[in-house]
């Protein structure tokens, strides 16, 4: 498909308009790494195809399971045709295990288990550093341009949150966390940019191994690997509920 004009370059992504629709864009994802606000910075060779292989994957997942998302069509092993939504202001992010900055700001220990699915927000400023607020700062400071849509978009984190545990659980996976970001596209809400290694926490069920992006942020090493691996163990669960269908 004929790339058009670039309308917004990010750390992990290139998006273009596409020329036949106003409504439409198309997403390029790129083999660059970045951790801690771009202040480190990396890449592994082919990592824009397994983002946008994952991220393909888990749309389609979750459209079948009635989740709307911006996600139209796949259109080469880094391009993803999506539907052009008014982006909301906000980083959901969805616990299922405390990790990362929530840990870390709190003094508990990583890994801790939570009882019920913690959600948060933080506010989607790259000149502020993207910090945390409350529901009562979105609301009360007028953070976003509709408050009303907060109670939806919370109901909607916590319905994709129990889709996908199911799914990666039967992939021998456990989402510990991740991050999701919604748009509005003739008035409905769509959950959009991508869900993959570089925005969840992924960890192997049985050995707890850590495959995500913490991998690139901690120097862990074998990053690739277990992108790959993560790729792999979804696919292959995709297939098998896909054949129990037939
Ligand atoms: P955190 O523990 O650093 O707050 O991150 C929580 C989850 O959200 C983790 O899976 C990484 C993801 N995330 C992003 O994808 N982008 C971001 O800018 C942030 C802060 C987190």
């Amino acid at each position: 498909m004929k790339e058009e004009k670039l309308l917004y370059e990010g750390k992990g992504k290139k998006i273009f308009q596409i020329s036949h629709s106003k409504d439409q864009v198309l997403l390029f994802f790129k083999d660059d790494l970045t951790a801690y606000q771009a202040k480190k910075k990396g890449a592994f060779e082919n990592k824009g195809e397994i983002c946008r292989k994952i991220s393909s994957l888990i749309f389609k997942y979750l459209e079948k399971n009635g989740i709307e998302t911006h996600w139209i069509e796949d259109v080469s092993s880094r391009q993803m045709r999506c539907f052009k939504t008014e982006m909301i202001p906000l980083e959901v992010v969805i616990r299922n295990r405390l990790a990362g900055s929530t840990a870390k700001r709190l003094g508990l220990k990583e890994g801790q288990r939570i009882e019920e699915a913690l959600l948060e927000f933080y506010y989607k400023r790259d000149d502020l550093d993207d910090p945390f607020v409350s529901e009562e700062q979105i609301k009360q400071l007028g953070l976003i341009k509709n408050k009303s849509l907060i109670k939806d978009i919370k109901e909607k984190s916590f319905l994709i949150n129990k889709h996908l545990q199911v799914f990666f659980k039967r992939a021998n996976l456990e989402l510990v966390d991740f991050k999701m970001e919604f748009g509005l596209f003739k008035n409905k809400i769509l959950l959009a940019d991508e869900m993959s290694p570089d925005s969840c926490r992924i960890w192997e069920e049985k050995t707890g191994e850590r495959l995500d992006k913490d991998r690139f942020r901690r120097n862990w090493g074998q990053v690739k690997e277990s992108y790959q691996k993560i790729e792999c163990l979804l696919f292959k669960t995709w297939k098998e509920l896909s054949d129990f269908k037939k």
